[in-house]
């Protein structure tokens, strides 16, 4: 069979110049110079020809096979710079924004359990996790809480299973508290001994403005020989400096707490309106921050320290109480609804 060469190189230009895009090239090197194409059949025929005929029948293949390699990567620059240019006029639009990753950062509640850690870090402290799921002698026996307390009603604690009153100290809980750390600290460990607990606590609370079934508290523990009341002021006096501002006004107000003794609440200036009185603080002008007191000489004897060598001061802070202070947030909700507007403030 005779080819044309003439006319295959005129097929070959005149076909390149239609091609427009990245599929018509690649029909194109199909056609021409795939497995089935007109180069290899072309190399196969030269087998049937008389040899004399063969060289110059072989070197006219080779030139049409190198004018389709010229043509395609011709066809190939004016399909991309095609594309560019498509691209600048707008066609596709390369200012559209992409698909960007925002920087995450920690919710608000985890930077005021940091800061607050932190802040007692530096005073002496070190930072220990104790179990949300408690029994009832953690949560409550063992902080000599009576067994016909109300907060161990089920009305108020979070039970997981069904109470059985006959073994009261074995029944599983929520902690509505995180003071059940400071047993399982002095447990294993013999004072001196300065530790902070921070988590989640669970009562079953009507949800509102200012209550949640579940909050965040930071708990305190000192404990060695001769700690006194007037360490807990100082303590606290000087972590609300730290904490809140320098000129912030305290006040510890009597109170009960049955693993303490004395017990008193924390009261600080309003931060909302500087001690006047306004809607946050209830027209009080003092806002209550935590509850502390001494360590009860019943604790001591619940976790087998030797009978009177020991003192201690402990305490028990609201997280979001103290984070809603000092950032001016009237709704405990707002923590917990993941909304970003919100959370990226912080
Ligand atoms: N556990 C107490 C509460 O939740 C707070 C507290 C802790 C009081 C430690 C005194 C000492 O209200």
């Amino acid at each position: 069979m005779g080819w044309d060469f003439n006319e295959l190189r005129q097929k070959v230009q005149e076909e390149a110049k239609g091609i427009q895009d990245i599929q018509g090239l690649e029909a194109f090197r199909i056609k021409y110079l795939g497995r089935k194409g007109l180069i290899q059949g072309i190399y196969a025929s030269l087998a049937t020809l008389p040899k004399e005929e063969k060289p110059a029948v072989g070197k006219r293949a080779n030139d049409l096979r190198s004018l389709i390699t010229r043509e395609m990567e011709e066809r190939k620059k004016a399909v991309e710079s095609s594309l560019q240019s498509k691209k600048r006029k707008g066609d596709i639009d390369v200012s559209l924004p992409g698909v960007g990753q925002e920087f995450g950062r920690s919710h608000i509640l985890t930077q005021v359990i940091d800061e607050i850690c932190g802040t007692f870090e530096n005073l002496g402290f070190i930072v220990h996790e104790s179990p949300e799921i408690e029994t009832e002698f953690y949560n409550f026996t063992a902080l000599n809480i009576p067994i016909d307390h109300p907060s161990r009603d089920a009305f108020d604690t979070f039970y997981l299973e069904q109470k059985d009153c006959q073994n009261p100290d074995r029944n599983v809980l929520l902690r509505s508290h995180t003071s059940p750390g400071q047993i399982r600290i002095m447990e294993t460990a013999k004072p001196p001994l300065a530790v902070v607990v921070p988590g989640k606590v669970y009562r079953p609370d009507a949800v509102d403005a200012s209550h949640s079934f579940m909050f965040h508290q930071i708990e305190g523990l000192l404990v060695d020989k001769d700690v006194k009341f007037s360490h807990l002021k100082g303590l606290l006096s000087e972590f609300c400096r730290r904490f809140f501002s320098e000129d912030i006004k305290m006040r510890f107000r009597p109170h009960f707490f049955p693993f303490t003794e004395p017990s008193a609440e924390v009261d600080i200036s309003c931060y909302i309106c500087g001690g006047k009185g306004c809607s946050v603080c209830g027209r009080k002008g003092w806002l209550e921050i935590l509850g502390c007191g001494m360590v009860h000489p019943k604790v001591f004897e619940a976790v087998n320290y030797p009978k009177g060598k020991y003192t201690g001061l402990a305490f028990g802070m609201g997280v979001e109480r103290v984070a809603m202070l000092k950032y001016g947030i009237h709704d405990i909700r707002i923590f917990y609804e993941n909304d970003i507007r919100f959370l990226k403030q912080f």
